[in-house]
């Protein structure tokens, strides 16, 4: 016969034990930033809100009059997945990268001649999802928002780009896992490494 004292601490015991696991597993609790509706991305919105990690620079007048993706990049992560970046160094199942491009809207200022934003272009996103795009590699797929050739509007939704178009120069050059975070000093800082994540630090 289990005595009740020891029967109420094997009650005791499951609970714990129960509410560890589901603690112990993030993702039964983590946030997505995405929404995919019909098949398609609904459009991000937000994310301008979310961490921002770098700025490229492609202009027009160093690629022959015409930059694959104008000009300047804006590089946002989601803010579940800059947590988890800056704890462990990796990507998480759910991780959505924005990339919001602006022209160059005038090449002098007070400060100097160089390169001063101008209007919005275009917008492209990046999700890391198994569930998603679980025939992508390592489940990354790729989207654009932008309408060529004027880009003076983006779609409301938008399928994932064929592999082909995106993925493959992503895995082959990017540092980490299909991202660029070679030229993203603030991922740089942050991986693994809440200290510097924040700044200040260098
Ligand atoms: C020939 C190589 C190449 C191709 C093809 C390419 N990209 Fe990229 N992409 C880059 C580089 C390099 C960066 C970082 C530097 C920059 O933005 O100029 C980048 C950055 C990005 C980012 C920011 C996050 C990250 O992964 O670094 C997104 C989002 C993105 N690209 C989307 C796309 C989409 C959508 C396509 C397909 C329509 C595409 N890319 C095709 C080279 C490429």
């Amino acid at each position: 016969m289990i005595h009740k004292k020891s029967a109420n601490s094997i009650i005791v015991a499951s609970i714990v034990g129960l509410l560890f696991s589901i603690f112990a597993l993030p993702s039964v609790f983590s946030k997505e930033y995405f929404t995919i509706k019909n098949g398609e991305l609904v459009r991000p919105s937000g994310y301008r809100e979310w961490i921002y990690v770098g700025a490229p620079l492609t202009p027009h007048d160093k690629n022959n009059g015409k930059a694959n993706f104008p000009e300047f990049h804006s590089v946002y992560i989601d803010p579940e997945s800059w947590e988890h970046w800056k704890k462990t160094g990796e990507f998480r199942d759910g991780t959505t990268l924005i990339k919001e491009m602006n022209l160059v809207g005038s090449t002098s200022a007070p400060s100097g001649e160089g390169y001063f934003m101008g209007r919005f272009v275009g917008l492209e996103a990046t999700i890391k999802s198994k569930r998603e795009f679980p025939n992508e590699p390592d489940n990354w797929a790729y989207f654009s928002f932008t309408v060529p050739p004027e880009h003076k509007s983006l779609k409301q939704t938008t399928k994932a780009e064929p592999t082909a178009n995106c993925s493959a120069c992503h895995e082959k050059s990017a540092k980490h896992d299909f991202v660029f975070t070679q030229y993203y000093p603030i991922l740089e800082a942050a991986k693994a490494d809440p200290h510097k994540a924040v700044g200040g630090v260098w």
